[in-house]
């Protein structure tokens, strides 16, 4: 693999600059990915930071605390090099807002109010042992409360240094519009990956015009893509992929056909295929960082890595058609 000087980039207009590849905490917070375990976390978050990732995504919702609370113990010390993203807007502290799923049995809503956003923000400070967060995001979009009042909740943050940018998630073309007419929308987290491509039709072009950025997630399809997801791989306990019909086992001899043509192309760069398919990510028009969960530190190091890999045209044209040919009526 060659060193190439593209291992940065800007978020939206905060003048921040952060790691291509992100590492995201949902399954280090446990909850849908069959539990957590605290060392192993950590040791992911501590070799993601050493291997030059700066961009940690978490969110208060991922283990109600639980993924924040181990980022914040695994940033003693490192807290300077990280550009640190959490989120709001899932609540359990109230039932305003609009029911969502229950956690343990007791409601948890999406909630955007003014209330809840600086109630909110206080506990995620508290949790990751921090005095600002780089980039503050809700989760998903409240169809109860206008987008123009939640922005002017994150801009009083802004004001106040809580916070330094402002990202939405799970959104629409018309809720982004009515982010970028209401303040300053720095970055939109969508669900992207070679799988999922739903959002290059309307959503990246609105961004790229806008100088929005994009953080892909789900990079790997929650491990689809990785490479090693082989017809004998089990989930246990509360893990999401376990009913999830993504990972059928029709879908994942479909994948691995795919992964043929992508381990062919990643042997040429001396990459494994799951930096191929993080690099192909972050090469797509509008992707503007990539976000790959991780759930120890070896992993957090190969998804590191990709950050370092860039393929040619004729690399990309060769995945497209791959992915052409074998990803069709996937089971989703
Ligand atoms: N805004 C939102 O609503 C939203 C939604 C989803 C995700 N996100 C963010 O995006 C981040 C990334 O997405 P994700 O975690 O859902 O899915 P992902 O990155 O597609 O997949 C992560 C999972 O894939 C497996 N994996 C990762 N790297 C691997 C490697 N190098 N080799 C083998 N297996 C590997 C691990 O699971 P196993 O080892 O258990 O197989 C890991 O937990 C999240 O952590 C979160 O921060 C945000």
């Amino acid at each position: 693999m060659q060193n190439h000087d593209v291992l940065h980039r800007e978020l939206g207009k905060s003048g921040i600059s952060a790691s291509v590849v992100g590492l995201g905490t949902w399954a280090i917070g446990g909850w849908m990915w069959g539990g957590t375990d605290e060392a192993k976390s950590i040791a992911a978050i501590q070799a993601s930071v050493d291997a030059g990732i700066s961009l940690i995504d978490t969110a208060p919702a991922y283990g109600q605390g639980v993924a924040e609370e181990i980022v914040g113990k695994a940033l003693v010390g490192r807290r300077d090099k990280v550009v640190l993203a959490t989120k709001c807007g899932l609540v359990w502290h109230t039932q305003k807002g609009n029911h969502f799923f229950d956690y343990d049995g007791k409601p948890v809503h999406r909630y955007l109010g003014k209330d809840a956003i600086i109630y909110e923000v206080e506990q995620s400070l508290m949790r990751l042992k921090t005095d600002y967060i780089d980039h503050y995001i809700t989760h998903w979009q409240d169809p109860t409360t206008p987008i123009a009042e939640t922005m002017e909740a994150l801009e009083t943050l802004k004001q106040q240094g809580k916070i330094r940018s402002i990202g939405a998630s799970n959104t629409s073309v018309p809720e982004i519009k009515d982010y970028i007419a209401a303040g300053t929308l720095d970055a939109v987290q969508e669900e992207y990956s070679m799988v999922k491509r739903d959002l290059e039709a309307d959503i990246a072009p609105l961004c790229v015009e806008n100088d929005v950025s994009i953080l892909s997630y789900s990079s790997l399809a929650l491990g689809l893509l990785s490479g090693k997801m082989g017809p004998d791989r089990q989930f246990s306990g509360d893990d999401q992929r376990k009913d999830n019909p993504r990972f059928s086992l029709s879908n994942r001899e479909k994948v691995a056909q795919l992964m043929q043509a992508v381990s062919a192309i990643a042997e040429e760069h001396g990459a494994t295929p799951a930096q191929t398919v993080i690099a192909w990510t972050l090469q797509q028009p509008g992707i503007t960082f990539s976000l790959c969960g991780a759930r120890d530190a070896s992993q957090a190091e190969e998804n590191a890595a990709a950050a370092r890999l860039r393929l040619s045209q004729q690399d990309i044209n060769a995945i497209e058609q791959a992915a052409q040919r074998h990803l069709v009526d996937l089971d989703s």
